[in-house]
């Protein structure tokens, strides 16, 4: 009987279809129209039965259905497995401990820097910056350093042209603000600074100052000792004691020095402080009236202080690097460890 063989055959090429499939949603999909679609190969046959003989009929009608029923059967087999398949993949277990993303830090400097910040700015001091390439006339002019003089030789300077220089520290940044602003003016600048320094474990091409300024009526030397003591106090401990040295700056007359003692002996003498007990950490003095003039603003009616210290030492000693040139390698082995 014709159709019965038909019908075997479509059921052995079915199972070699089977055999060959790759369990996937459209190749199962592919092959449940292959044979089940409205022009698949048992609908079609499907159709023929109306032509046969009615003796035929029956079995035939049996075979087919039988056929069908077979094929209906595997391609939901194939189904759910493609199901489970695609739940296994998607289980995901959410009681296992997270992996935590990697959050940078601040580089040891700038924590520094913003421990510094903090304070001062909790006693009312703004923060301003500056361009690290200066002329020669904020870095030097307008702070009250005549050509030619020796003062300039105090901070070797990176030249860019004559008049176009790196700064060597941050007091051009007073410069900027007190030409832009009037008094009161209370703010700290941070930043970078550039010298021409032979380079070894304590000294580097680069470093970081941050500058204080105040201008109003009346600012005298013990607000800026208060100030400084204060600071002090807050950023070395309650135990720090600190002391003033007479000094010189061109841009502020009287100038002082200030020592704190000793952040690694407490001031007992150690190697750091060089026996001394002391740590030099900053200059200051009362802005000198040649630099309020330059500026504009009256030095009869107005006075101010000032004060510049140096953040790169100081982080070496809080973290106990003993190599200032690490600071700026940016070496990560390094910088991971703050
Ligand atoms: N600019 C000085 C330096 O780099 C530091 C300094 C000293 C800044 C005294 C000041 C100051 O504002 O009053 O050596």
């Amino acid at each position: 009987m014709q159709l019965a063989e038909h019908i075997a055959q479509i059921r052995a090429e079915f199972q070699q279809d089977c055999a060959a499939l790759k369990l996937a949603d459209q190749a199962v999909e592919e092959l449940r129209i292959k044979y089940l679609g409205k022009k698949g190969r048992i609908t079609t046959l499907f159709a023929t039965l109306a032509e046969l003989p009615a003796t035929e009929k029956p079995l035939a009608g049996k075979l087919l259905n039988e056929l069908k029923r077979d094929v209906e059967s595997t391609i939901n087999q194939l189904k759910e497995q493609l199901l489970a398949r695609k739940s296994d993949e998607e289980f995901f277990d959410y009681t296992l401990p997270g992996i935590s993303p990697k959050i940078g830090h601040f580089h040891p400097v700038t924590q520094t820097i913003n421990h510094a910040i903090n304070i001062f700015r909790e006693m009312g001091f703004d923060v301003r910056f500056g361009p690290e390439v200066e002329t020669d006339y904020y870095n030097f002019g307008a702070l009250n350093f005549p050509p030619d003089h020796p003062a300039r030789d105090m901070q070797d300077t990176f030249f860019i042209t004559e008049k176009i220089l790196l700064r060597t520290h941050t007091s051009p940044i007073q410069i900027r603000t007190m030409l832009n602003e009037k008094p009161p003016i209370r703010i700290l600048a941070p930043g970078r600074v550039y010298r021409n320094e032979a380079i070894n474990p304590r000294s580097y091409c680069t470093f970081h100052q941050i500058e204080g300024l105040y201008v109003d009526r009346e600012v005298s030397f013990s607000e800026l000792k208060t100030t400084l003591v204060v600071f002090a106090k807050r950023f070395f401990g309650t135990e720090a004691q600190i002391r003033f040295r007479p000094s010189f700056f061109p841009f502020t007359e009287p100038s002082a020095e200030l020592d704190v003692t000793c952040i690694i002996c407490g001031g007992t003498g150690c190697r750091v402080c060089k026996q001394s007990g002391w740590l030099e950490i900053l200059g200051c003095g009362m802005v000198d009236p040649n630099v309020l003039q330059e500026v504009g603003i009256d030095p009869e009616i107005y006075s101010g202080y000032a004060f510049g210290m140096g953040l790169d030492r100081i982080a070496l000693l809080k973290y106990g690097i003993t190599d200032i040139r690490l600071l700026f390698d940016g070496d990560i082995r390094f910088l991971e460890q703050f």
